[in-house]
């Protein structure tokens, strides 16, 4: 079991702790991480009584299927960890509180004072709380204090560097833990251990031997009900400056000197300091935003964007963007990164491809008088695992060429459950371990290559493309690939 700690959960009504964080609370707590010594003081605006917020929780586990019917004697348990303090954090007096609630319980455990403030809240809010935090003395005297932060970290640089100044003054850069959930998923975790683990990648991985690296993230869904938050966000700043870039930088990062978590952090972000930041003006040629109209998904006609609830009938946000990224050093120099992210696509899917570079098309062609290049596949979502494209003869001919693939899944094996990416960031921040949640200097390199795109968007100098829902963007994605000869191969 983990350390003994207090975890004060701000937003315990909201959508992401009821989906995620209380799942993962609960399956930490049923593998014996959590242990006895702990407390879950959940905190939001709502009057609830405590067993009405246990109710809550219960019903939050059953709703997404996290429960089954012969798990009562462990909720039990469960349950008698889980209190509540009503709040309106944007009131001082409120965290006194808060104070004594925590104080209750962890006498009642008999706790050191370890405390771990997670703030899944309107973003507003962040500062703000956390001010509250230093002002009420909340932090702990006697254990360690650690915040964990919910995306998204500030909307620009600017907001972005503000909102650190502020957080700062409250805690260390150890103590902070920023999320960003890709960073918790198995298969991203396993990109550094299947690049530096094997004698066949890392010898090849570099602008010799590959030809472009896809990076696809692509979902079903449309904006649903969170027209209010993503209005203003738009898929660059929800998936482009976070997720799709941490992926790139698992990608091309070079081998850390030691897996310790600074090591590993120092190495992603010179990934960082390498990208080529765009200017306005090229912003078009290497950026395509789109935006998706009505359309089928699987068989079912959907609205357009700017139909959706509460999203304005001229709105300008993207729910697709594909870029063209370069890496400016040596092992990268000239290898597109290409990545792609919409909503409102065929399949709910993510995936990395690489594409290797063909060999001379001298001795052996496919019935198309070509030799198809050698692909890996790191499969995130929802199969995990890798496959690996190969050319070879195709049986009981003469000669005559075809793809073969050598498929790895590893959610496929019966019995095969990975923790859900939740999960294993709550464990990391509760034995102290950061090495998958962002750091400051990634954070803002990752706004400072983000910024010039949006700000050119803002200026109208690129266009926005609408898109079909049900389809894999704007043509201009295509587009893009095509005029560098390759294009995008299909993800699984
Ligand atoms: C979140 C975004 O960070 O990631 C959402 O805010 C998106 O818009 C989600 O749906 C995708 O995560 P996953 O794990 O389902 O790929």
């Amino acid at each position: 079991a983990t350390e003994s700690s207090t975890i004060i959960l701000f937003g315990a009504t909201g959508d992401l702790a009821r989906r995620k964080l209380f799942p993962a609370l609960f399956r930490l707590f049923k593998r014996g991480i959590l242990g006895e010594k702990f407390a879950v003081l959940g905190v939001a605006r709502k009057d609830l009584s405590t067993s009405a917020f246990q109710q809550l929780v219960l019903d939050s586990l059953k709703e997404f299927g996290h429960l089954s019917g012969s798990e009562q004697t462990e909720w039990d348990k469960f349950a008698g960890h889980l209190d509540y303090a009503s709040a309106d954090l944007t009131q001082g007096s409120t965290y006194q509180n808060i104070k004594e609630r925590a104080e209750q319980m962890e006498s009642k455990f008999g706790l050191q004072g370890n405390r771990i403030f997670y703030l899944s809240i309107a973003p507003g809010l962040f500062g703000p709380v956390t001010i509250h935090i230093k002002d009420g003395e909340l932090r702990s005297a006697k254990g360690w204090n650690r915040l964990v932060i919910e995306k998204p970290f500030g909307r620009d640089f600017h907001s972005a560097q503000e909102l650190n100044d502020t957080i700062s003054q409250v805690f260390r850069e150890e103590e902070i833990y920023r999320i960003d959930h890709y960073l918790g998923k198995e298969m991203v975790q396993n990109i550094e251990v299947i690049r530096f683990a094997n004698a066949f990648f890392e010898p090849l991985w570099n602008n010799r031997y590959i030809s472009n690296v896809q990076i696809t993230s692509s979902e079903t869904v449309g904006v649903e009900e969170r027209a209010g938050y993503y209005e203003k966000s738009g898929a660059l700043r929800d998936m482009v400056q976070n997720h799709m870039l941490q992926m790139v930088m698992m990608m091309a990062m070079e081998p850390p000197s030691r897996l310790e978590t600074e090591a590993i952090r120092d190495e992603k972000v010179k990934v960082l300091r390498s990208l080529r930041r765009y200017k306005q003006e090229e912003v078009a040629a290497h950026v395509v935003r789109g935006q998706y109209v009505a359309g089928s998904i699987k068989g079912e006609q959907v609205v357009g964007y700017r139909e959706e609830p509460s999203v304005s009938p001229a709105s300008m946000t993207e729910t697709f963007v594909s870029a063209k990224l370069f890496i400016d050093n040596f092992r990268w120099a000239g290898v597109p990164f290409y990545i792609r992210t919409g909503k409102r696509m065929p399949v709910k899917a993510t995936e990395i491809l690489v594409q290797f570079k063909s060999l001379p098309n001298i001795l052996y062609f496919n019935k198309h008088g070509n030799l198809e290049p050698n692909l890996l596949s790191i499969r995130i979502y929802p199969q995990e695992g890798i496959c690996f494209q190969l050319n070879a003869k195709k049986p009981g001919t003469d000669g005559i060429l075809a793809p073969i693939a050598m498929d790895f899944c590893q959610n496929c094996e019966a019995g095969f459950n990975s923790p859900e990416a939740y999960e294993r960031l709550i464990q990391d921040c509760l034995e102290g371990d950061s090495t998958f949640f962002t750091r400051w200097d990634e954070v803002s390199l990752a706004w400072k290559f983000v910024d010039p795109i949006s700000k050119a968007w803002a200026d109208e100098i690129s266009e926005l493309q609408p898109y079909p829902a049900g389809t894999w963007g704007p043509q201009q994605s295509n587009l893009m690939l095509q005029q560098d000869d390759t294009k995008w191969w299909p993800v699984h």
